[in-house]
């Protein structure tokens, strides 16, 4: 299956693309992980993306559409994948058309999680993130077993740099000024549905499940 999973930040894109990768067998492609991944690294490229993403600005559309270029090309990706934030704007959606159609494959299904504002930033500002498998938690829905403590591999949780008040507001602008123009690409194109980001995490997931069960391919 070729999924593509949209949403604003904090949707719960990628809690819901760890389950769904999981239960499919798909890789699970996240911009915003590979790009905090190269930052970790110390690279010169990590430096330089480190600006974006602190600002909440978009990293541009040629580092963005070559990282993922080369992603997909990769020989796991051959069976199917999960597109988790990318692509983000109306040039990055041409480009993955594009190498879509160089790959000689098509995108199956585009699922939209809609999520209201305030549950938006009740969600980035309690989220906590595993140092060392990357893995997501929450620390009112979704908190781990021992506090700062991941329960999968012992790692120290850590709050993502941009989860702040002032750049959770520039994401949320970015978004609807330059990713949300996207839904309609694919509405037009039949692609779209809607999956409603404001119940539980088990509760999205049952709908995505139901979804995706229904178009398997
Ligand atoms: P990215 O890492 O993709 O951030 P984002 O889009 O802002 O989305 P988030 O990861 O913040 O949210 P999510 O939807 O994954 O939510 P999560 O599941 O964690 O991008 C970061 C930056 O990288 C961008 O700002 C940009 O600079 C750059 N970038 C990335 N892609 C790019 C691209 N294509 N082009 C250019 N630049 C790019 O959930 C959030 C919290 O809520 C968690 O704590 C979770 O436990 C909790 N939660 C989840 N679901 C529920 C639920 N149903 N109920 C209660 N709590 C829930
Ligand atoms: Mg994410
Ligand atoms: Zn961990």
């Amino acid at each position: 299956m070729r999924i593509l999973l949209m949403g604003p930040p904090g949707a719960g894109k990628g809690t819901q693309a760890a389950k769904i990768a999981e239960h499919f067998g798909i890789p699970h492609i996240s911009t915003g992980d590979i790009f905090r991944a190269a930052i970790n690294s110390g690279s010169e490229l990590g430096r330089k993306l480190k600006q974006f993403l602190d600002a909440g600005k978009l990293v541009p559309d040629e580092v963005t559409i070559a990282v993922v270029r080369e992603r997909l090309e990769q020989p796991d990706c051959e069976n199917g994948f999960l597109l988790d934030g990318f692509p983000r704007t109306i040039p990055q959606a041409e480009a993955l058309d594009q190498i879509l159609r160089e790959m000689g494959t098509e995108l199956d299904i585009v699922l939209n999680i809609s999520v209201a504002p305030e549950i938006i930033v009740q969600r980035l500002s309690g989220r906590r993130i595993c140092r060392n498998c990357g893995a997501t938690y929450h620390v009112k829905f979704q908190p781990p077993k021992h506090p700062g403590v991941c329960d999968r591999c012992g790692g120290k949780l850590y709050q993502r740099s941009d989860d702040n008040e002032e750049t959770v507001k520039e994401r949320l602008d970015v978004y609807t000024k330059q990713t949300a123009p996207l839904l309609d690409y694919y509405r037009k194109r039949g692609l779209l549905t809607q999956v409603d980001g404001n119940q539980s995490i088990d509760q999205v997931w049952s709908e995505i499940e139901r979804t995706l069960r229904s178009i398997k391919k």
